[in-house]
């Protein structure tokens, strides 16, 4: 089944420089790129996409960190996207995260872990419109 996900390459990846090595993963996977965007965000952007966790005790440094730099903001298009890309991305903790996954091979952190991805069909619509509103 063809799936759209909503991708954040996070402000770590574009302040190391890791932008191309995330997206190359990607597109080596065989998804398809149908809307990528640069930009800062502000901390209502911020607390919108993470809605479902404003509430945690550590959302606070999170937003912070969302809010520290410029970020890529993607849609990607593939078969079963959204669990593919999830697992591309490993699990949270960079530091837990299997070898071979972009979080396993460049991140130490369960924070700076450099990349979102929609966990759902319904997180996917919602945060796509969130980001692009126009697609
Ligand atoms: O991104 P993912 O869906 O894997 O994880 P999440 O549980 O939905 O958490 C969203 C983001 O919050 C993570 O990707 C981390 O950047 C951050 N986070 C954090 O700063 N501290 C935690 N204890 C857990 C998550
Ligand atoms: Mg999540």
């Amino acid at each position: 089944m063809t799936q759209r996900t909503l991708v954040l390459i996070k402000p770590d990846a574009v302040a190391r420089g890791l932008v191309g090595a995330v997206l190359s993963r990607y597109e080596a996977k065989g998804l398809r790129i149908v809307a990528m965007e640069h930009r800062a965000i502000d901390a209502e952007m911020a607390d919108a996409h993470y809605a479902e966790h404003t509430e945690q005790p550590w959302y606070p440094p999170l937003r912070d960190f969302a809010v520290s730099g410029p970020l890529v903001a993607l849609v990607l298009e593939g078969d079963e996207a959204i669990e593919v890309v999830r697992a591309l991305n490993g699990v949270t903790d960079g530091r837990k995260a299997a070898p071979g996954t972009i979080r396993g091979d460049l991140s130490l952190s369960n924070r700076e872990n450099l990349v979102h991805a929609s966990d759902s069909e319904e997180s996917a619509a919602r945060e796509t419109s969130l980001w692009f509103p126009g697609l």
